[in-house]
């Protein structure tokens, strides 16, 4: 197993370049399946959630050649199979969106119930909700969700709560069902409108992604496209935080600065400055850093990805902040970590009180999901000392090369093998054979 180990105090400055947006990455690759012809992606990052998702195209038959170094060219029109093998869906939450590929594609699909971060309860009622609006019925049995449908038929779907998965579910379900459909309470993430333009640049019919209503006119086919991943809007806030926390100056580059107003806001709040330009961002810090409150939902509101990150900043600002989750009901679960190095902080139920100590110290720590992983590398690398962090392979999930980036711009961190204590959940991004999931396998 790996571990990242940081010898903290060091400023960051220089510039550092953005990969393409996980989230959108995961979503765009699946929506591959519904075309009728080979699609062209860049920007697509080196993380494994990626590799994940390229595998399960392999194993369902699809023609996956990488063209460059963020680049694929995918051919879906080998696809015989609507079946994701368990052992290899369960390993993200992004396995869901084939659910709504290849029923889009094949009017049927059987993907095993979704991994992913472990944030508190991650239910899929409104994801079977939309399927069912179009005409689909489910079934759930052996963590195994099956979709069929006789045809597929626009329809209205309105969500109960904001939901990203579901409304990409729902996009990738009725770009070719009969009709109109229009989801109401729709997400309006960046990878939402990143899904949908590329939809669009397949021959699909969608308008209002962005919004909170989305009209999708089915169409008969989709054929093949050249596209662009969008920046990564998480990645970006990640290394704003990581230039604040450490007194940096830092040039971020390849970002759309509208993505990132709602944390540009809070961070200039905290008495960061910030200078935005076409594609890039500068951060820097000349003064004390203040406390602030913050409360994440969805967009355009303060992401939750970036939740675990500003409270670590936060416990270096003078005062007393306060942080409200309200998207997610367990997603303080790195504050333990951060305890060990020093910070001040008391956890009740989804708000978290953080008492500005304006130092950390390096500890051994775990990471114990991706976002919070980010968390304690900004920690170490704002703390006196060396921080060891375990468990980096849920880093390693949504960030590219994140360690390789950081020491462009000064910092003191390498990757270090550790003799093989496998941590249960460490995701094996190795093939699982096609003839492996034969069982599974049902021809499409
Ligand atoms: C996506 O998760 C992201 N993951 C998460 O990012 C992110 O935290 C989340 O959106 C919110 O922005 C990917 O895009 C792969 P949701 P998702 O459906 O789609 C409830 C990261 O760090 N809900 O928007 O699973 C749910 O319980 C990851 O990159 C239902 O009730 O999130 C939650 O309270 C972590 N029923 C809220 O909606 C449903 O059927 C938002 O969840 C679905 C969701």
């Amino acid at each position: 197993m790996d571990k990242f180990v940081i010898r903290g105090g060091r400023r960051l400055a220089g510039e550092v370049t953005i990969s393409g947006a996980k989230n959108a990455a995961v979503a765009i690759l699946p929506a591959v399946i519904l075309s009728d012809e080979p699609c062209y992606i860049e920007n697509v990052p080196s993380i494994s959630d990626v590799k994940i998702s390229l595998i399960i195209l392999k194993e369902m038959g699809a023609e996956v050649t990488r063209t460059g170094k963020d680049a694929y060219r995918i051919d879906p029109t080998k696809i015989d199979r609507c079946c994701v093998p368990y052992e290899t869906a369960r390993k993200m939450r992004a396995s869901y969106y084939f659910l709504g590929a290849l029923l889009g594609k094949f009017n049927k699909a059987r993907v095993s119930m979704p991994g992913g971060c472990p944030l508190g309860d991650r239910p899929i009622d409104q994801h079977l909700k939309a399927f069912s609006a179009l005409g689909a019925d489910y079934t759930l049995s052996q963590g195994m969700i099956d979709l069929r449908a006789d045809k597929l038929t626009g329809n209205q779907i309105f969500f109960d709560v904001v939901t990203v998965g579901a409304t990409m579910n729902a996009m990738l379900a009725a770009v070719k069902a009969e009709g109109l459909t229009v989801i109401e309470n729709a997400a309006k993430e960046p990878h939402i409108v990143d899904l949908a333009n590329f939809l669009n640049s397949m021959g699909a019919n969608i308008m209002g992604a962005g919004t909170d209503v989305i009209k999708i006119r089915g169409v008969k086919s989709l054929h093949g496209t050249n596209y662009s991943v969008i920046p990564d809007q998480i990645e970006a806030g990640t290394f704003m935080i990581a230039a604040a926390a450490t007194e940096g100056d830092v040039v971020i580059k390849n970002v759309i600065p509208k993505h990132l107003e709602s944390i540009t806001k809070k961070l200039e709040k905290i008495g960061v400055n910030i200078e935005s330009y076409d594609d890039s961002i500068r951060v820097w810090v000349d003064g004390p850093l203040v406390k602030a409150n913050v409360k994440t939902s969805p967009h355009p509101g303060f992401p939750t990805d970036m939740q675990p990150q500003i409270a670590t900043l936060l416990t270096l600002a003078e005062g007393t902040s306060i942080i409200t989750e309200g998207i997610w009901d367990q997603r303080f679960r790195y504050v333990d970590e951060l305890r060990r190095m020093g910070a001040d902080i008391t956890v009740n139920g989804t708000v978290a009180l953080i008492e500005g100590t304006g130092r950390l110290m390096g500890a051994p720590v775990k990471a114990c999901d991706l976002r919070a992983g980010a968390a304690l590398i900004i920690a170490g690398l704002a703390a006196s000392g060396i921080t060891e962090i375990e468990d980096i392979f849920h880093i390693e999930r949504g960030y590219d090369g994140m360690e390789i980036k950081l020491r462009e711009i000064g910092a003191d961190i390498k990757k270090v093998s550790v003799p093989d204590k496998i941590s249960e959940n460490e995701p094996d991004t190795k093939a699982v054979s096609r003839n492996d999931s034969a069982d599974d396998a049902e021809a499409v």
